[in-house]
């Protein structure tokens, strides 16, 4: 489980937009109930950015409140990675998260893998501390799919929500380490599953040239698909960390996953031996928010003192791609009390 350089995850964050839109208020234009949404979700409300917010400055918020949670000045970033896959510039949003920090030191890039991303970013963080290469790495994970859902849809649109969330990750002593396994994975034969798909239109740009434009159909998903998907996979790639790390179910003190139905959380905590009072869930609250589920919900937890320095916390990521990632992290830094 050692490495030659350790790894703390030392502070965290989280910024949502303020408009609750709960679900019965989705019922005022949609054939859908609260009856329904919440049986089959236990989703009972989510945020919703208005033409005002920003996906760039929620994330900026939640990476400042990590960063100051760490203790770190901004100047000492290395580097910043923005999980996203509503950025709002296709060229990444990253650059906007650095300047709004002053984290001018800093490198910083977008990756993008749906609701698998944060979990992605935070295991490529990882690889960079370990390498030696970097000692204060920012992860964000922000996405705003409310932009980017069908409204009329009533199959997709009632599960999405927009928010961000962080997390800081420093270089610790060796033998310290905040993320011991990681597995990640994807089946590209499945893509199909869930897509926010180009939308191919044609520009006529004279008599003998034609080119495409730009421009996105809006969410689009097979539920049952990406629903036994979850259930199936996650608990398998979850046994693969639990295993490579050598720790067993019992010694884990928290379950955090991709928050995208109660049910899915109740599934794998129930195939993996975890009572539920260990596993962590505000997607009542929030709907899923794609890549900022996870940082945002650890976020919650952080503050309200239910993690705390030395909690052994397993998580999975999965979604679009069909993609799948799972990691053992261990809170805080060594010398915490
Ligand atoms: N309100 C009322 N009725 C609805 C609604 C709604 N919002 N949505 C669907 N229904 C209806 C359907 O039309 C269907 O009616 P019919 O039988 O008359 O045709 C009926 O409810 C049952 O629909 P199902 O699709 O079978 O419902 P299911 O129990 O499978 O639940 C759900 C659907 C909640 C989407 C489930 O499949 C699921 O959670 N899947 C996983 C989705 C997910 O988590 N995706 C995100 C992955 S993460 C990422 O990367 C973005």
């Amino acid at each position: 489980m050692s490495a030659a350089v350790g790894i703390a995850l030392t502070g965290s964050g989280a910024a949502t937009p303020d408009r609750v839109v709960t679900n019965d208020e989705l019922s005022l234009w949609l054939d859908t109930s609260d009856d329904w949404i919440r049986s089959r979700t236990g989703i009972a409300a989510r945020r919703i950015a208005t033409a005002e917010d920003s996906l760039e400055s929620l994330a900026s918020q939640a990476a400042k409140q990590a960063l100051e949670q760490a203790g770190w000045r901004p100047d000492q970033v290395d580097l910043i990675l923005l999980a996203t896959s509503s950025p709002e510039d296709l060229f990444g949003s990253a650059p906007a998260v650095q300047a709004a920090l002053e984290a001018n030191n800093a490198v910083a890039f977008d990756i993008t893998a749906a609701c698998s991303g944060f979990l992605f970013a935070l295991i490529t963080a990882a690889q960079y501390i370990r390498s030696g290469a970097y000692q204060r790495v920012l992860v964000v994970g922000a996405d705003l799919l409310s932009r980017w859902v069908d409204w009329q849809d009533r199959r997709t649109c009632v599960l999405f929500g927009d928010g961000a969330g962080a997390v800081a990750m420093e270089a610790a002593p060796e033998g310290w380490d905040g993320l011991p396994t990681m597995v990640m994975g994807t089946d590209g034969r499945r893509r199909n599953c869930l897509t926010m798909a180009h939308r191919a239109t044609t520009q006529v740009l004279h008599n003998q040239l034609q080119a495409g434009s730009g421009g996105f159909h809006p969410i689009a998903m097979d539920g049952q698909e990406v629903y036994k998907f979850a259930v199936q996979q996650v608990p398998l790639v979850l046994n693969q960390a639990l295993k490579q790390a050598g720790i067993t179910a019992e010694q884990l003190d928290w379950l955090l996953l991709h928050q995208a139905n109660e049910r899915i959380l109740a599934s794998v905590a129930q195939r993996l031996g975890i009572p539920a009072a260990k596993v962590l869930s505000n997607l009542g609250n929030y709907g899923n928010t794609s890549a900022a589920t996870i940082p945002l919900m650890l976020h919650e937890a952080v503050e309200a003192q239910r993690i705390r320095p030395g909690h052994l916390i397993a998580s999975s990521g999965f979604g679009a791609g069909l993609s799948w990632g799972a990691a053992l992290l261990r809170w805080g830094r060594p010398d915490a009390p």
